[in-house]
């Protein structure tokens, strides 16, 4: 089940900014030469990561699950002088494309793409985070929000993204192991009492968390 009708989101993609050129080339590359080229977040939550980013004056910015970089990009964008993007990829044929755009992009330079588990990154990676998008391996979903939690800004936000799985979250049964890792996260973020949580319908689903006051 498509959680959102396609011709609701042809219509939000018509009514969003377009990318520009890099960030199209890039995903027509994606498109024509991976495996599954829908993981590329597109037009639509690229904007609205972009805008997360410039709303919340983000300097710092942690992405889990690089891809080939459409979504990076799309953030680093909004990034003042001086900011910071660390982006985690296991996957070197992924690495490779998006090391590729981010070298001819003027917002290349804020990013940093680091090799290897999420999990073993994280812990080596300083400092806070203002904002976090994760989107990468959906049963280590818990393990990065604690790892990120405690390393959050005091304005800082984090993004899941895919936390529809198509909307299979809503389907009783046995679960696949990726869904049922998404469905307990969700039910467990919304009883959280650290965290304050706006669940989104974009797309896949997108669930903001931010700490309580
Ligand atoms: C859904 S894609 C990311 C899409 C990207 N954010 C974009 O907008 O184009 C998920 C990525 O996470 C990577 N990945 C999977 N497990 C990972 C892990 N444990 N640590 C870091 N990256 C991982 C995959 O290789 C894949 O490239």
């Amino acid at each position: 089940m498509a959680p959102i009708p396609p011709e609701i989101e042809r219509y939000a993609e018509e009514h969003t900014t377009p990318h520009d050129e890099l960030l199209a080339e890039l995903a027509r590359e994606t498109y024509a030469s991976m495996d599954c080229p829908q993981m590329l977040t597109g037009p639509v939550e690229g904007r609205f990561l972009q805008t997360l980013v410039h709303v919340a004056g983000a300097r710092r910015v942690l992405e889990i699950g690089t891809f080939t970089g459409y979504s990076a990009l799309s953030m680093a964008a909004a990034l003042p002088p001086g900011g910071r993007l660390d982006t985690c990829e296991v996957s070197e044929t992924h690495a490779e494309v998006a090391r590729r755009y981010f070298a001819r992009s003027p917002h290349g330079d804020r990013i940093t793409l680091h090799m290897g588990p999420a999990n073993e990154t994280i812990p080596r990676l300083d400092g806070e985070f203002d904002v976090v998008f994760v989107d990468a391996d959906k049963t280590g979903y818990p393990e990065y929000y604690e790892l990120v939690l405690p390393r959050l800004s005091a304005r800082g936000v984090i993004a899941f993204d895919n936390t529809l799985q198509d909307g299979r979250v809503l389907e009783g049964g046995e679960l696949d192991e990726s869904t049922r890792a998404i469905a307990e996260l969700n039910d467990r973020l919304v009883r959280d009492e650290r965290v304050v949580v706006a669940f989104l319908t974009v797309r896949d689903g997108v669930t903001l968390v931010r700490r309580s006051a």
